[in-house]
């Protein structure tokens, strides 16, 4: 079956333009390939065609398909727009370049014919409002590489018609991609929901919380992330990241929850960019980052017993968890004169959870239990600035009984994991609060285009909405920040226990 779209222009034939140009011409439709370089479009169907070329190595594509879909790409002259029934353009991120472009497009196209942009960071709305019939225009944002990113955010500005969005929707299907449908918003979708892993994470390196390498280690080990944060943007590169993380905080006038770090932005002035410059929060030789190895776990002759708090997150479970361990169980009201004293806080640091019940400090290690233990690689401790070195070796020594990794971090309300987590529901939660996209379209969007092991709805759903909401309330309690401020949409679901998911009819 022919595409909705059967003849399609592509202006900008850069890594953007050339990879929608690869999933059109396989989906079926003939693409005109423009560029004011003239040799781009030439050069674009040679790299095509070497693409197509080991795909038919691979075997996933027979020879004849191969040169039908050479044969669909045409490099042509921007007068040649005229046939086309959609015009994607994919040149430089300027405003007034993009903008005198679609104005002249808009001359040479004809009446039904649809305009997209893949801008990924400038106001469709804006854009629009060069033309004559902004109607006309939405946004079509791809994910770079095209081929393998499988997600297309599809984007009304305030005058776009609908039916040019449900036209490129229909299109994204075709050529095999998912589309979501994202307001004129800064970031859309991906960009936005994005911003609460990095920043929380620089957030915790720049309180000293724990090193980077730690930091990577536990939200992979304990919330499945493929690359941790500081791994993550040493592969993107600073020069990249950090002015996405600017654009995004300025673009909502600074609003606390997207505030980025001196911590990159030192970097970026530097050139300590990432994997690209050879250092990043890595070392990197032969294209290998070089990591501390993780030293192994005390060990310790005679373990004291251990008391655990009756506030304590999952206490039944750590209660389990800690006699499978062979640990002795202390279960008076209060801990004796020798036992390990554990709390697991929700929200609170370690040392405010001491005060508060009357505990000693220099036996009082915190765990993190918003994950269930059963779910996690890896188990974290903190310390508070008072715990006794031989109370943290015996916290430590005991946790890694089993063989499961363990660290120990300096005491901050929320640990990592909980920080990041409740981090990334909020600022999801607070864009369905606004209308940016359906929470369905929002999990879909950030599974797709970021790769996170659950969206962030489904992992607030997966660990508790009314959890994630207390370690928010006590966060700010602790921070005064009001980048821990609770969306009321979080609030509203989290009160009542309903997942974050459910639509509101
Ligand atoms: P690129 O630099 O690889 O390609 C841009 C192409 O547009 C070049 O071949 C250039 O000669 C051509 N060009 C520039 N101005 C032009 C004009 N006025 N008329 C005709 N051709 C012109 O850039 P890339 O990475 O492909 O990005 C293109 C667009 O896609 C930008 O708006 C960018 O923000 C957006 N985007 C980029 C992503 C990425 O990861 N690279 C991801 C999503 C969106």
């Amino acid at each position: 079956m022919k595409p909705v779209f059967a003849t399609i222009a592509i202006i900008g034939a850069g890594a953007m333009g050339r990879g929608i140009a690869q999933i059109a011409a396989q989906a079926g439709s003939v693409v005109r390939l423009i560029d004011n370089n003239p040799q781009a479009p030439l050069q674009a169907k040679d790299l095509l065609a070497e693409q197509w070329g080991k795909l038919v190595d691979k075997g996933k594509m027979d020879a004849s398909q191969a040169q039908a879909c050479q044969d669909r790409i045409r490099p042509a002259q921007i007068a040649e727009v005229t046939g086309c029934t959609l015009v994607i353009e994919a040149i430089v991120e300027k405003l007034e370049v993009k903008q005198a472009l679609l104005a002249q497009l808009e001359d040479l196209v004809g009446e039904t014919a649809i305009l997209a942009s893949n801008t990924s960071s400038l106001s469709i709305t804006h854009i629009g409002a060069a033309l004559k019939r902004p109607q006309r225009l939405a946004g079509f944002h791809f994910f770079n590489p095209v081929p393998l990113m499988k997600v297309v955010e599809v984007i009304c500005g305030l005058k776009t018609d609908p039916a040019v969005a449900q036209a490129l929707i229909q299109f994204t299907r075709e050529i095999g991609h998912t589309p979501v449908q994202a307001a004129d918003t800064p970031g859309f979708i991906v960009n936005h929901a994005g911003r609460g892993y990095n920043t929380e994470a620089l957030r915790l390196a720049s309180e000293g919380v724990a090193d980077f390498q730690t930091i990577d280690r536990v939200l992979r080990d304990q919330v499945g992330f493929r690359l941790g944060p500081f791994e993550l943007m040493d592969l993107t590169g600073l020069d990249v990241s950090h002015p996405v993380m600017e654009s995004v905080y300025h673009q909502y006038y600074q609003e606390a929850r997207y505030r980025p770090s001196v911590i990159t932005a030192q970097r970026l002035a530097g050139g300590v960019l990432g994997r690209k410059t050879g250092q990043g929060f890595y070392r990197y030789f032969d294209g290998k980052a070089e990591g501390a190895v993780e030293p192994p776990a005390p060990v310790v002759a005679q373990l004291p017993p251990v008391w655990v708090s009756p506030r304590a997150a999952r206490r039944a479970e750590l209660l389990q968890l800690l006699k499978d361990l062979g640990a002795q169980i202390e279960t008076g009201v209060s801990p004796s004169g020798q036992a390990l004293t554990l709390v697991a806080p929700l929200g609170f640091d370690v040392t405010t959870v001491a005060v508060v019940e009357r505990l000693d400090p220099a036996r009082t290690i915190g765990i993190d239990l918003l994950i269930e233990d059963a779910a996690t690689r890896r188990r974290v401790l903190a310390t508070n600035p008072a715990t006794r070195s031989d109370m943290r070796e015996a916290a430590q020594a005991l946790f890694a009984r089993d063989g499961k990794a363990v660290s120990v971090i300096r005491d901050s309300g929320g640990f990592i994991t909980q920080r990041v987590v409740a981090t990334i529901v909020n600022i999801a939660s607070d864009m369905c609060q606004q209308g940016i996209c359906t929470p369905t379209d929002l999990d879909t969007a950030v599974t797709l285009g970021l790769g996170y092991p659950l969206g962030p709805l489904a992992m607030g759903d997966r660990w508790g909405p009314a959890n994630v909401l207390e370690v928010l309330f006590n966060l700010q309690t602790v921070y005064g920040d009001p980048r821990y401020r609770p969306s009321p949409w979080l609030r509203r679901r989290g009160a009542i226990g309903i997942s974050l998911r459910h639509e509101e009819a």
